[in-house]
Formats: C-alpha cells, structure tokens, sequence
C-alpha cells in the first residue's frame, strides 16, 4: 500500500499523545505498517530542544531551533512514507505556528515570519487532525497526569494557542475534532479521517 502523512495537533492536555498510540496499534493489529512519531524529536535538535542546553535564548531563536529539528525529521517522515509506511506524527509546523506565535504576543508580522520560516522546510501532510479543547478542560487533564505545569501550560498562554490553532484550521483545512467528548469519541473520528486517507 501507498503510505501517508497524519499529523496530530493540538494544544497540552488535548489528548494527542495517547489517541496517536492508539491509533498505531490499532493500524498495526490490522496488518499496516505504521510509524509513530513526534516532534520535538527525541534526536539532534529536537533532544537539545528537550534538554533545556540552549539557556537564556530570543524566542525566535527558539522558533528557527523548532524549525530545524522539523527540517531532518521532514526527510525522515518522507522517506518512511514512500516506503510505504502510514506515518503519525505528534505536531508538526502549526505547533510552532500556534506557540511561538502566542510567545511573541500574537503580533501579525511575527505570525508571517513564522509560517514563511516552515514553508521552506515543511512537506504537506495528507491530513491535519486538530483536537481542540477549552484549555481548562485541557489543563485539568495535564494537572491530573501529575505532570509539572511548565511554562508552556499556563491558562492564557493556552488560550492563546487555541485561537491560533482554530484560526489556522481555517485557513488550511485542518480536520477538527472536539477533544472534550469521550475518548472513544474522538478516536472514531479520527480513525474516520484516517480511513478517507489511506483508503
Ligand atoms: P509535547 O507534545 O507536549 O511533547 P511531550 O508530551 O513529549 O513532552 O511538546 C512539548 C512542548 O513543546 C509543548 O508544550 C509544545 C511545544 N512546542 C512548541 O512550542 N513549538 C513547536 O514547534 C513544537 C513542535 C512544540
């Protein structure tokens, strides 16, 4: 079979990570070949991302680091893809769209700047699914994982990041899904989305 491109975005606590792992065993009990994966990635640049090495850096250096760790792990998606692999990735460029533009305050030049740094270095998806959920909602699932509420949590930040999701899903068709409903929910319609997809 042809492989694919499925990207999965959304902003924290939208249930991104687990409906991907789903999604990946479900595709591969079925007999297809898939390949989950994210971004930051846990190699190169997405892992010095990660570390927190880069210290005391402008919030478009960070934007350009995004960047370049989506620059190798495009070349890596697109070659598992014609190798036929179905791949899922967790966010893609409208994350660093949706959250570093909130970092610089929304401004509509910085907003530009942000889309034309990925458009080099991005290859379209086939499918672009956006779980979107009031952030309150989001967050309280973040704050019951347990998990540290970082800086990229924080309520109007989040926000923030969801207007520029829903404002991008606009402009360049974003599938949508409302995150709040069951788990079971979203998964079907996802799995829907993706059907159209591979067919
Ligand atoms: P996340 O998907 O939460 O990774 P994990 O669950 O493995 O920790 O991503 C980590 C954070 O990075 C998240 O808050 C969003 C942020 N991020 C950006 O700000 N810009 C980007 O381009 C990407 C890919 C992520």
């Amino acid at each position: 079979m042809s492989g694919a491109f499925i990207v999965f975005e959304g902003a924290d606590g939208a249930g991104k990570s687990s409906l991907c792992r789903r999604i990946a065993d479900d595709l591969s009990a079925k007999g297809i070949s898939v390949s989950l994966t994210a971004e930051p990635t846990h190699e190169g640049i997405g892992a010095f991302i990660r570390s927190g090495d880069a210290g005391n850096i402008s919030q478009r250096t960070e934007a350009l680091l995004f960047v370049a760790d989506r620059n190798d792990h495009t070349e890596n998606i697109r070659r598992m893809v014609s190798e036929g692999k179905v791949v899922l990735c967790d966010r893609y460029f409208a994350s660093t769209v949706a959250y570093q533009s909130a970092k610089l305050d929304g401004d509509a030049s910085d907003r530009d700047w942000l889309i034309g740094i990925n458009s080099q270095f991005i290859d379209e998806p086939d499918a672009i699914i956006l779980l979107d959920i009031d952030p309150q909602v989001g967050m309280g699932r973040v704050g019951t994982r347990g998990e540290e509420i970082s800086k990229f949590e924080r309520l109007d930040f989040q926000n923030q990041v969801r207007a520029n999701y829903l404002r991008l899903a606009e402009e360049y068709g974003f599938d949508v899904i409302d995150a709040s409903q069951s788990q079971d929910d979203v998964y079907a319609q996802a799995m829907e989305i993706i059907g159209k997809v591979i067919g």
